[in-house]
C-alpha cells in the first residue's frame, strides 16, 4: 500500500477532524486573519472568540482600525493581556492606511516588516488570506514536530530553532497550503498537547518518533535550567 507522507496525512486528518468552524475561517478577508492571529499569539481561542467579535463590530476593517484612537483600541484589547500586542496592532493598522493603500501586503516576506508580526505569524496569514505556501513556527507546532521527528534540544535555542525552521519548511504541501496550516494548529491544540497528548487517536502516530519510543513527556526538550 502506499506509504503518505506526515504532510498528506495531515491535510487528511484536517480535513476530516480538524476544526471547520472557528469565526476567522471560512474569510480570506487579510484583516480578520491578522486581527485573529494576533489575538492568538497568547491567547487561547475559547478567551479570544468573544472579542474577536466585539473588535470588529467596532473596527469593521483596517481603515476603521487606523483612524481610531488608540484609547478606544486598548478599552476592546481590555482583558487580553500583553497590551504591546494592541498598542502593534493599531500602528500595523496605520502602516498600512498610510503605506499600503490600506491594502494587506501578500507575502510572508513583506507581512513580517510589519509592527507585531513575526515570521510564523507572517506566515500564517500569508498561507490563509493568499494561499502563499510558507511556514508556521509557533510554540504548538514546535511540540508537534519535535516529537514526530525525535528532535532533541531546547527549541528556544537558535540551533534548534533554525533546524526546526528548516524542517518546517521542508514539509510545506504543493496545494493545500490551508489545510495543511490549520492542520498543525489543530492537532497540536487537540491531539499533540502538552499534558495528555491522544496518542491513539492521532494518524501521524505510527510514524512518531515520540510516540515509538514513550517520549511524549520528554519532548520538546525544557529549556534548561
Ligand atoms: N492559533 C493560532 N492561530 C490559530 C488559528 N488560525 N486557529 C486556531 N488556533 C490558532
Amino acid at each position: 500500500a502506499t506509504q503518505h507522507s506526515f504532510t498528506e496525512r495531515l491535510i487528511i486528518w484536517q480535513k476530516a477532524a480538524g476544526r471547520h468552524e472557528l469565526p476567522w475561517q471560512n474569510t480570506r478577508d487579510p484583516y480578520r486573519i491578522w486581527l485573529s492571529e494576533i489575538m492568538l499569539q497568547q491567547t487561547q481561542v475559547a478567551t479570544v472568540i468573544p472579542y474577536y467579535q466585539r473588535f470588529l463590530a467596532s473596527f469593521p476593517d483596517v481603515q476603521a482600525l487606523a483612524a481610531a484612537p488608540i484609547e478606544q483600541v486598548i478599552e476592546h484589547w481590555a482583558g487580553l493581556g500583553y497590551y504591546a500586542r494592541a498598542r502593534n496592532l493599531h500602528r500595523c493598522a496605520q502602516q498600512i492606511a498610510a503605506v499600503h493603500a490600506g491594502k494587506f501586503p501578500k507575502t510572508a516576506e513583506q507581512l513580517a516588516e510589519l509592527p507585531g508580526i513575526g515570521r510564523s505569524t507572517a506566515a500564517a496569514i500569508a498561507a490563509f488570506a493568499f494561499g502563499q505556501r510558507a511556514a508556521i513556527l509557533d510554540g504548538n507546532v514546535k511540540r508537534v514536530l519535535c516529537r514526530q521527528f525525535g528532535i532533541d534540544g531546547f527549541p528556544g535555542a537558535s540551533a534548534v530553532d533554525r533546524s526546526l525552521w528548516t524542517l518546517a519548511e521542508s514539509l510545506l504541501p504543493e496545494i493545500e497550503i490551508e489545510a495543511y496550516t490549520q492542520g498543525l494548529m489543530d492537532l497540536g491544540a487537540t491531539l499533540c498537547t502538552r499534558a495528555r497528548p491522544r496518542c491513539g487517536y492521532c494518524p501521524m502516530a505510527t510514524d512518531c518518533i515520540a510516540c515509538r519510543d514513550g517520549r511524549q513527556a520528554e519532548l520538546p526538550t525544557a529549556r534548561p535550567r
